[in-house]
This record gives structure tokens, C-alpha cells and sequence, in this order.
């Protein structure tokens, strides 16, 4: 199992490097780089959507699964791609989006063309309810992902149709078995016979749906439509539906990484990730990255509305499901193209050293946790955030965002809206999907050398790209991109204790220090990270027991192998000690 101490770098096609100067990324720009991602040390790379897609949900919408968005490349540029990643032994993963299609899709063109056409089941169809009045309404009160009602009511056949999430991405009907056969040979086997090595599946545990489609409980009783994701996620069927498409992969040998959205009940989640249970090989769980969201919406929040002891239960709830108890496997993560950057949320932004530090310190966390590690575009150089003065209506792109902002808006009286509307742009400025979307930064130049300096991006380039960017920081031996790269080379060389070992707290209810103690074959190491802006003291002796040897800080000021001689913390400091 050649991913257990691997780690994948994920790239975002549309934000990572454009070769031909029309301000999208695609393919052959992500080809003209794999020198430079196989110089960070990692073992594989994860494409987000790439087929032919209006771009409704920049991919997740798919309009053909065979196809490329031209924008981006051709199949055969992608053909290529992975001939090169293979013979630089990088394994490459795609996305595999099969909860919904694009309402581009031919098969719901076809679906949608009449009642009666074949297709009509391959998605979710429902005749109206009539409420009191005897007006049309939506056959239930669920609330799509992306605000509004989850049904899109359909003038030629007078149905409605399900969407967890935008009405461009009707939800593919998992119950009939023909659809399930043209989704494994379209979206799986079709890529599978090119050598892809594996997929990272998308909303794994939402296929299968309660075919009565129950009310949600009313959360809220001022909205109209209710928050339903408990009751679309892990389905009476999901289980088999797994366990089938898992007997394709198993065919070529492939890798899965499902996204488990709310799954919080580690039984749960090793229900889909149990060796022997032969469904899914890892999944993303949410516990970490909600941290700070809203419950019902999840931009309805307050930034930096956390605790230390929070952040330190949500890992530990991670790394749980490999305590040495189960068959199971996991990640670790801290970004990807659906969160803010790690920086804004966990670190500190406010001078250049705190940056620095912070991210560093944040790079200790995520390499020294156990489970497959998943690396995102940017992270490395340690990206943030778009600033707070930027507008929402013109510089962010995300339906997710738009809609949000939109919603609140129009729920807002007059007399509220302008605090309402500074609340929500101050939590979109915190968590929205588009920060971690902009622009890689490659270099000072114009639109941080993503695009030509004359071409327009997709999205704006953040102004710090002058001072954090790639080319800038292969150059400094301190740099966060030259961390980056030598935690990845330790944890490659105790995988035993990293990658696979068993986490323990230090003081789970410490509200200034998060140490925890990573035990492997015969070895264990300790971590220290002052998550404070602060200087801190720490006293180490009798913790473990045992002697400290420092293996790596994000101190430059104290040497490796030094040893405890150093009990204060600087603000953002960061520790592994072997024990
Ligand atoms: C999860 C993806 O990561 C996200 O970007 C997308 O909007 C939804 N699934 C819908 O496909």
C-alpha cells in the first residue's frame, strides 16, 4: 500500500499555473511544473475536476465525464500528464464527482426530455406538494448546500428534481442499477484505463438517499427551507453502493479518498474505512476544518471564535480511528479548495516573523499527525487569505460565497442589513472557499507569474505576492516552502512514528500550549507548539518520562540536537523532540 506514508499535493487546475495566457490554469501548466512539486517531496498529485463542465461549481458540475474542459487541456494533454508523473514515479489522482452531474449532462437532458424518457430515473424526480392554499411547493423542506431549496421545479414535465447543491447539479439516482453501471464506466473505468492510480471521491456518503425524502426538522423556523444534512448523508444503501464501485477499483489497483462530510461518530467514519470492510481506503473527515463554522449555516459564525482545546479535540478525533485498535486509515490535512487558508484561521498574519512562524508551526502540526498526508497548493509558501478590504460582489467568484452573501442581503431589513452584511463579509473574509482559490504565487511579477502580465486571471492575485511567492523562497534557506520540504524528508524517515504512529495528548484542556506525544516501533516524539502570539515557558522534564533530543524547531535561533536546554517558547513556536 504504497499510500499509508505517502503525501499528495493538491492542485487546484484553474489557480495553479497557465500555459497559454488566457487567465485560467490548465494542464500543460501543471505538466511545466512537476519538477518543481517533485522537488517539495511528495508522492503523489490529486487533480480537482477537470472534465467539460459549464462551471457552475468550477468542476464539480460535470457536463461529460469523458471530455476535458477545454480551458483546461484535452485528453490527451491529460494522457500525458500522467506518462510524465509515472516516469517520475508520482502517482496522480483524479476527482470523482458522481453524487450529481452538470444539468448539462446528456443524461439529464435526456432525463429531463419527458416523464417517460429512459432516462427519467437516472436522477431524483418528485410530483409537487400543494400547501394550504393549494400553492406548488418543493416535495420537501430541505435546503440545498448552497442555500434554497434542494429541489428545482421543472416547467416541461411538471416535476421536481433533487440538488444537494446547485440547481446546475442535479443528483444522480443511485438506486437504479443502469445509472450506477454508465456512472462506473464513464467517471471510473474510463480514466481507470489510462493508469490513473486512484480518485479522491467526492461527498462519498451522500449517494444513497431515504427514498421517502422525510422533512428536516426545523432548525430555523424564520427560513423556509431547513438544514437537512443529516438526513442525505450516510444513507440506508451507502455501505453496498461503496462496497461495489470499491470491486471496480480493486480491478486496477486504485487508491480512494472520500470526502466524509458529517460523520462526526468515529464508528461511523471506520465503517467506511475499515480494511476489511473493502469500501474506501481513506476519507477526509470535516472534524478540524469546521472548527469555527456555523451549525446551521456554515458562514453564520464569528472568526477566530475557537479555543485551543477545541482545535486539540478535533485532531484527536482524527487520529482516533488509528489508535492501533482498528483496520482503519485516515488523513491528515489542513487546507483544500474548500477552506480558508490554515494561516488565517489558526495562525497569525500580523508581521512577517508571526506569519512565518505560524506557518511553520502549522506545517509541525499537520506532519508530525498520522494518516495519509494531503498537502494543498500554496500551503507551502505559506498563502493567506484575500484582505477584508476586498468586495465580495466583484473579487469573489464561489457560488457558495454569492449565494451566502445574496441570502443574507435579502433577509435583512434595511435598518440591519449594513451589520448583517459586515458580519457575513467579515466570516467569508475567515472561511470562504475562494481564498484557498486564488492564484498560486509563483514569483513578484505581475499576477504572481500565474498568467501573462497582460492576461486578466479568473481571480485576482493576492497583493502579498510580491513578498510570498515560490521563486523567492526557494532561495532562502529559512524559508516556509524550504520547511515545508524538510518536514516532509522527516517524516519520510520515521514513518513509523508519523505517518502510522498513535497520538496521545499532553494536557488536552492546556489553553495556551498543544503537545502531544506520537508513539511508533520503539520510538516516540513529542510535540510542542506555542499557539500563542506570546512568549511561553515549558517544562518538559518527567512528561513522558524519559530524554529529549530536539529533532526539528521552527526556532532558528536553537540548533538541532540541542536539548533541553531551552524551556521558553517564543510566540508560534514550534518543537519535535524524540524521546
Ligand atoms: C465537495 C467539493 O469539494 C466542493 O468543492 C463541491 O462544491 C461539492 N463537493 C459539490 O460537488
Amino acid at each position: 500500500m504504497w499510500w499509508k506514508n505517502a503525501t499528495v499535493y493538491q492542485i487546484y487546475p484553474a489557480s495553479f499555473k497557465d500555459s497559454n495566457g488566457d487567465g485560467i490554469g490548465d494542464i500543460p501548466g501543471i505538466h511545466s511544473q512537476l519538477d518543481y512539486i517533485q522537488s517539495l517531496g511528495v508522492d503523489a498529485i490529486w487533480l480537482c475536476p477537470i472534465y467539460d463542465s459549464p462551471q457552475h461549481d468550477m468542476g464539480y458540475d460535470v457536463s461529460n465525464y469523458e471530455a476535458i474542459y477545454p480551458p483546461y487541456g484535452t485528453v490527451e494533454d491529460v494522457e500525458k500528464l500522467i506518462a510524465a508523473c509515472h516516469a517520475r514515479g508520482l502517482r496522480i489522482l483524479m476527482d470523482l464527482v458522481v453524487n450529481h452531474t452538470s444539468d448539462e449532462h446528456a443524461w439529464f437532458q435526456e432525463s429531463r426530455s419527458s416523464l417517460s424518457s429512459p432516462k427519467r430515473d437516472w436522477y431524483i424526480w418528485r410530483p409537487p406538494r400543494l400547501d394550504a392554499a393549494g400553492q406548488r411547493r418543493p416535495p420537501n423542506n430541505w435546503r440545498s448546500c448552497f442555500g434554497g431549496s434542494a429541489w428545482a421545479w421543472d416547467e416541461a414535465t411538471g416535476e421536481y428534481y433533487l440538488h444537494l447543491f446547485a440547481a446546475q447539479q442535479p443528483d444522480l439516482n443511485w438506486e437504479n442499477p443502469a445509472t450506477r453501471a454508465a456512472i462506473y464506466a464513464a467517471a471510473l473505468e474510463f480514466w481507470l484505463r489510462k493508469g490513473i492510480d486512484g480518485f479522491r471521491v467526492d461527498t462519498a456518503n451522500t449517494y444513497s438517499k431515504h427514498t421517502s425524502f422525510p422533512d428536516a426538522p426545523v432548525s430555523n423556523p424564520a427560513h423556509e427551507y431547513q438544514y437537512a444534512s443529516p438526513l442525505f448523508c450516510n444513507g440506508p444503501r451507502i455501505h453496498d453502493y461503496l462496497r461495489e464501485m470499491a470491486a471496480i477499483l480493486k480491478k486496477y489497483n486504485a487508491m480512494t479518498v472520500g470526502e466524509l462530510p458529517l460523520t462526526p461518530n468515529p464508528a461511523d467514519v471506520l465503517a467506511y474505512v475499515s480494511a476489511q470492510e473493502s469500501q474506501l481506503d481513506m476519507v477526509f473527515q470535516f472534524d478540524i476544518v469546521e472548527l469555527g463554522t456555523g451549525p446551521d449555516m456554515r458562514y453564520h459564525t464569528t472568526p477566530r471564535n475557537w479555543t485551543l482545546p477545541d482545535l486539540k479535540a478535533r485532531v484527536q478525533a482524527t487520529q482516533a480511528l488509528m489508535d492501533g485498535t482498528t483496520d482503519g486509515w485516515s488523513t491528515a490535512f489542513l487546507e483544500n479548495h474548500d477552506q480558508g487558508r490554515s494561516i488565517s484561521r489558526w495562525g497569525c498574519e500580523t508581521t512577517p516573523s508571526l506569519w512565518s512562524a505560524s506557518a511553520k508551526l502549522l506545517c509541525i502540526l499537520v506532519t508530525t499527525l498520522s494518516g495519509t498526508l494531503f498537502l494543498y497548493q500554496g500551503q507551502e509558501i505559506g498563502m493567506v487569505n484575500a484582505p477584508l478590504s476586498w468586495d465580495i460582489d466583484t473579487e469573489y467568484k464561489d457560488v457558495e460565497s454569492k449565494n451566502y452573501y445574496a441570502f443574507v442581503r435579502a433577509s435583512s431589513s434595511s435598518s440591519s442589513s449594513s451589520s448583517a452584511l459586515a458580519a457575513a463579509k467579515s466570516a467569508l473574509q475567515h472561511l470562504a472557499r475562494d481564498h484557498a482559490r486564488l492564484p498560486m504565487q509563483w514569483d513578484g511579477t505581475p499576477h504572481a507569474g500565474f498568467t501573462v502580465p497582460d492576461a486578466t486571471p479568473w481571480m485576482r492575485a493576492h497583493d502579498n505576492h510580491p513578498d510570498i511567492n515560490v521563486k523567492r523562497q526557494t532561495l532562502d534557506a529559512h524559508s516556509v516552502l524550504s520547511f515545508w520540504k524538510k518536514m516532509l524528508s522527516i517524516r519520510k524517515a520515521y514513518p513509523d512514528v508519523f505517518a502510522r504512529g498513535v497520538f496521545a495528548h499532553v494536557d488536552p484542556e492546556d489553553e495556551r500550549l498543544f503537545m502531544f506525544e506520537k508513539r511508533g516501533e520503539g520510538r516516540r516524539v513529542l510535540v510542542v507548539l506555542n499557539f500563542r502570539d506570546e512568549v511561553q515557558e515549558v517544562r518538559l522534564e518527567g512528561l513522558l518520562g524519559g530524554r529529549y533530543e530536539l529533532l526539528v524547531s521552527n526556532n532558528v535561533e536553537i540548533g538541532e540536537g540541542e536539548g533541553m536546554s531551552m524551556h521558553v517558547l517564543q510566540p508560534y513556536e514550534a518543537r519535535v523532540y524524540l524521546v
